[in-house]
């Protein structure tokens, strides 16, 4: 499930880009809030107990900034503005990339030998 919120990210964000390039603020809208808390109230609350704490606050963070970028869109309508939120904001994708992994290594291979 996390990597397929993954793809999302990773798909909206083009649309996003081309959104501002083109000045069509309500698609810019329409697709930040996609990525915003709505989603992440998707996620059942059996695999949001097993996240670490600061995993699931970065989750909620980046969340938070689409909703965020998703309002101002509408409001100030103003893609240089967006432009600068959306930068800050996928800083924290690699900020989370840089400290989780998801790994099956340990539980494939009862021996611990492999790498
Ligand atoms: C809260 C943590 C977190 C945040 C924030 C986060 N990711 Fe990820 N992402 C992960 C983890 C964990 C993986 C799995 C990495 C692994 O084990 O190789 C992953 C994997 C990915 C992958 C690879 C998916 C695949 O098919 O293997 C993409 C693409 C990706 N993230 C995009 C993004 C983008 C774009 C953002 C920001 C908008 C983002 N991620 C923000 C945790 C996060």
């Amino acid at each position: 499930m996390i990597i397929h919120e993954m793809g999302l990210f990773l798909s909206a964000i083009p649309i996003i880009l081309e959104g501002l390039a083109n000045e069509d603020m309500p698609l810019v809208a329409h697709t930040a809030r996609s990525l915003g808390t709505e989603m992440a109230h998707a996620v059942p609350r059996s695999l949001k107990q097993k996240l670490p704490e600061p995993f699931r606050q970065m989750g909620f963070a980046l969340h938070n900034d689409f909703d965020m970028l998703a309002l101002d869109a509408e409001s100030l309508e103003d893609s240089k503005h967006a432009l600068q939120q959306l930068s800050a904001t996928v800083k924290k994708c690699a900020a989370c990339h840089a400290s989780y992994q998801i790994s099956t290594r340990c539980d494939s291979d009862p021996s611990g030998k492999s790498p």
